[in-house]
């Protein structure tokens, strides 16, 4: 109903994929080890400190499809594309659209806040630690939220465009009109 399927093309480039992988896994070794198992929980905070760091600037230096200045897009874009998706106007592109450029910029921010709270968490004592532990706990929290937005997201986009995006980050090719 939306688009014709007629040429793959790849979008994500390796490295980019790598990132990705990378920090879902790493993403549930945290999430799995909170309150569980600190050490684990630590390191695995501090690799995704590190590999959101790496992406800010992958952004910069990385290939078209992933730099900022291409899906960073303004709020009247993200709230155009969403209104002509929802009356049946899209067409897929060969990166994020704005929708999900926006969601990816709200995601690495989220990791970022929930990583240096949890670091300040350990790093301070006193009621200053406290006030950063329930800061960091419930940003942890709410980022399975994100990431439950995030999934969605997807699904909702693969049906919309038939064809399986979550597919495209392992492989890094995706279907586009011409
Ligand atoms: C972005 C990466 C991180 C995520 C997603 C995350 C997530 C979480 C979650 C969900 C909790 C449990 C909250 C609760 O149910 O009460 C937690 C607790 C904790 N996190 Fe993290 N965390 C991250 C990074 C870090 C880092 C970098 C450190 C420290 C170096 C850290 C230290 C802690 C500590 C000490 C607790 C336990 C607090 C307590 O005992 O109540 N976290 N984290
Ligand atoms: C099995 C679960 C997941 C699937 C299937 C999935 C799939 C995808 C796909 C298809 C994209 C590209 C979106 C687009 O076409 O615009 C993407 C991007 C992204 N996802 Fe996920 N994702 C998953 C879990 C996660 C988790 C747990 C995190 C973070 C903790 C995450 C963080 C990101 C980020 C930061 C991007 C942006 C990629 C970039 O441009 O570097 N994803 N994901």
């Amino acid at each position: 109903m939306f688009m014709m399927h007629d040429r793959e093309t790849p979008v994500w480039d390796l490295v980019t994929r790598i990132f990705h992988w990378s920090l879902v896994l790493v993403f549930c070794v945290a999430q799995i080890t909170a309150e569980e198992w600190d050490s684990a929980h630590e390191y695995a905070g501090y690799v995704i400190i590190g590999l959101v760091i790496f992406r800010l600037i992958w952004g910069f230096v990385g290939p078209k499809n992933v730099r900022f200045i291409d899906f960073v897009k303004s709020p009247g874009t993200i709230v155009e594309h969403i209104t002509g998706m929802l009356i049946g106007r899209h067409t897929p592109e060969t990166g994020h659209n704005p929708a999900g450029g926006a969601m990816v910029v709200v995601l690495l921010v989220w990791l970022a806040l929930t990583g240096l709270t949890g670091w300040l968490n350990i790093s301070l004592s006193g009621p200053t630690a406290e006030i950063f532990e329930d800061i960091h706990e419930l940003l942890g929290e709410f980022s399975l939220l994100l990431i439950a937005a995030h999934i969605t997201g997807i699904i909702v986009m693969s049906i919309l465009e038939r064809q399986n995006l979550a597919k495209s980050m392992i492989d890094g090719k995706k279907f586009v009109s011409e």
